[in-house]
């Protein structure tokens, strides 16, 4: 099981900062190609537990709760209740106008949706109350290995963790490629050639 400790969190925090001064109105999204990739895995996996470190404006996350969506539907009710993704977002304008965004989806995004505003090394320390199957790694690369630790002890044997832009960002990605490719990792991990590099790993816990 991975710990997250103070240093951790210390240099997440300060290191994103200044950064999220630069990025706060600049309209971030995965490209259309990767989410439709995302949808399609969510339905093949089954998943109806995601966790999305960075939301931004919410676009990727209407893929990916239309997709939990449609896995609930075929589950016959044997998933577990509420909203089945939680989304994280540190910038209040942000994640006021992904609520928007939402809302113009209408009820079916919306009810799949748990945004959980505020930093999420605290946002997502408490109430995962489910296993998860899928985590998307879309924040900044500081925050990359931090977040993982955090949510790894929740990770069911399995599931899948998508990290953006792997190539293009592959210094930011260091500490977390180390992690996945160590030799005692419990992680396997592949570079999908999308622009900029999509990381697909996957939990083997030995
Ligand atoms: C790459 S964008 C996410 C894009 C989004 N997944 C999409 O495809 O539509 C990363 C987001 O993470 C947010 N972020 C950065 N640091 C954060 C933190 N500590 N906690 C929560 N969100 C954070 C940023 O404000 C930014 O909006």
């Amino acid at each position: 099981m991975a710990i997250l400790n103070g240093s951790d969190k210390e240099t997440a925090h300060k290191v994103s900062e200044s950064f999220n001064d630069l990025m706060r109105d600049k309209f971030i999204a995965l490209d259309e190609d990767k989410c439709h990739f995302i949808y399609q895995l969510i339905r093949a996996t089954g998943a109806t537990n995601i966790i999305e470190a960075g939301t931004s404006f919410g676009v990727s996350t209407i893929y990916l709760a239309l997709a939990v969506a449609e896995n609930k539907k075929r589950s016959n009710g044997a998933q577990s209740k509420g909203p089945g993704v939680i989304a994280t977002e540190n910038e209040p304008s942000k994640a006021a106008t992904a609520r928007k965004h939402w809302a113009q989806c209408g009820p079916e995004v919306e009810a799949e949706i748990d945004l959980r505003e505020g930093n999420l090394l605290e946002t997502l320390s408490k109430d995962l109350e489910h296993d998860v199957d899928f985590l998307l790694l879309d924040i900044w690369t500081p925050l990359a290995l931090p977040t993982l630790k955090l949510i790894q002890p929740k990770l069911r044997p399995g599931a899948v963790i998508l990290s953006d832009n792997t190539i293009t960002a592959a210094k930011g990605y260091k500490e977390l490629m180390d992690y996945f490719k160590a030799l005692d990792s419990d992680f396997r991990t592949l570079t999908l050639p999308y622009s900029g590099g999509l990381e697909m790993t996957v939990y083997s816990p030995k």
